[in-house]
C-alpha cells in the first residue's frame, strides 16, 4: 500500500499538523513504507483515487480531521484509515459531548456546564457569572468544545474574568464549556490499540515552565518539561491507565488516542480525548512511546497495518 499522510488542513492547529505530518511521514518512510504527503486540499481525493491501494494517516488536529467530517469521506471513498471513524470522533472532539458520555460510564469529570453563545448573548455574562459561580465556584476553565492546543482557553480564578474568557473561547465556535478548574498534576496516556486490544503506554507528566500549558507552552522547544514516565505512585499510574483505556473503550476510539487527565486529591480526573494526537517533537505521544521502550517508527508501521483490519 501508499501510506497518505495527511496533514495541515484549514484549523487553527494547521502548523501543528504540519509539524506532526512531518514526523510521521519520516517515521512510516524509515520504516519502508511507500509514503506520499497530502494536505487537505482539492488535490487530495483525485490522489487517493489514482493510487492502488492507498491508506490514510490523518495527522489533521482541529476541525475536519479530528470531528469526522474527514473520516465520512474517506469511508464513502471505501479507504482505510488510521483511528476512529465518523461517529466516535465527532462525540470526542466535543469536550461537552465527550464529557457527558464518559461521566455517564463512571469516569470522574470537572462539573461542567455547556453554553451556546446565542445564550450567552440573551442572558449577558453579568446574569451568568453568579449562576456559573454557584455552580462551579472558581477557579474555572472556560474552553471552546470543539478546538484542541488549548487554544481559546482561559483559567478564569474571578467573576470579573468570566466575560473576557467566554467571548475568547466562542472566537474558536459557537460553544463553550465552563469547567471546575482541577488542581493537580497533569498527565498525558497515549492508548494503542493495534493487535491483541487497547493497551496504555507510560503516562508522560506536563509541567509547564509558566504553569499554565497553553499553546506556547505546548509548541515551544524548552517551555515545557515531559516527564516520561511521570513523577507518580504507582497506585495513580494504574488508575491513570485505567481511565485512558476506559475512556477509549467508551468512546469507541481505535488504533491510537490519547486522553488528558488531572490527578487531583481523589485520583485522575478526565479532561479530554484526542482522536488525532499531536505528534510533534513537543507532543507526549512519541515520549510516550519511547518510555514505554519502543520506537516511533514501528509503532507507526503497526498502527498503519491496524487502519487496514
Ligand atoms: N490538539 C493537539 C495537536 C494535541 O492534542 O496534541
Ligand atoms: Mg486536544
Amino acid at each position: 500500500p501508499t501510506v497518505v499522510v495527511l496533514a495541515g488542513g484549514l484549523s487553527h492547529e494547521r502548523e501543528v499538523s504540519l509539524r506532526s505530518g512531518r514526523r510521521v511521514a519520516r517515521a512510516l518512510a524509515d520504516a519502508g513504507h511507500r509514503v506520499t504527503e497530502a494536505d487537505l486540499d482539492s488535490a487530495l481525493i483525485p490522489t487517493l483515487v489514482d493510487l492502488a491501494d492507498p491508506v490514510v494517516f490523518p495527522v489533521l488536529h482541529g476541525e475536519t480531521g479530528e470531528d469526522g467530517s474527514l473520516r465520512e469521506v474517506l469511508d464513502l471513498l471505501r479507504v482505510p484509515y488510521v483511528g476512529a471513524g465518523p461517529a466516535a470522533s465527532r462525540i470526542a472532539f466535543d469536550k461537552s459531548i465527550a464529557t457527558t458520555v464518559v461521566a455517564d460510564a463512571g469516569v470522574r469529570t470537572p462539573r461542567q456546564v455547556a453554553l451556546p453563545h446565542e445564550v450567552f448573548r440573551e442572558l449577558g455574562a453579568a446574569s451568568l457569572v453568579g449562576a456559573l459561580g454557584d455552580q462551579l465556584g472558581f477557579p474555572m476553565m472556560i474552553k471552546p468544545a470543539r478546538s484542541g492546543s488549548a487554544l481559546g482557553c482561559t483559567r478564569v480564578d474571578e467573576p470579573a474574568q468570566v466575560a473576557q474568557a467566554m467571548i475568547a473561547a466562542y472566537a474558536y465556535g459557537n460553544l463553550a464549556v465552563i469547567e471546575t478548574f482541577v488542581a493537580g498534576t497533569e498527565v498525558a496516556v497515549t492508548v494503542l490499540d493495534v493487535g491483541d486490544g487497547p493497551e496504555s503506554l507510560p503516562a508522560v507528566e506536563i509541567r509547564p515552565d509558566s504553569g499554565v500549558y497553553d499553546y506556547a507552552a505546548r509548541y515551544t522547544a524548552g517551555a515545557t518539561r515531559f516527564l516520561a514516565p511521570a513523577d507518580i505512585t504507582d497506585a495513580d499510574a494504574r488508575a491513570c491507565a485505567e481511565l485512558a483505556l476506559r475512556v477509549h473503550d467508551v468512546l469507541g476510539l481505535r488504533d491510537l488516542s490519547r486522553t488528558d487527565m488531572i490527578i487531583g486529591a481523589d485520583g485522575p480526573v478526565f479532561l479530554e480525548a484526542n482522536v488525532a494526537p499531536g505528534m510533534t517533537e513537543t507532543s507526549s505521544v512519541p515520549l510516550a512511546i519511547e518510555a514505554a521502550g519502543r520506537d516511533l517508527v514501528g509503532v507507526c508501521s503497526s498502527v498503519v497495518a491496524a487502519a487496514r483490519r
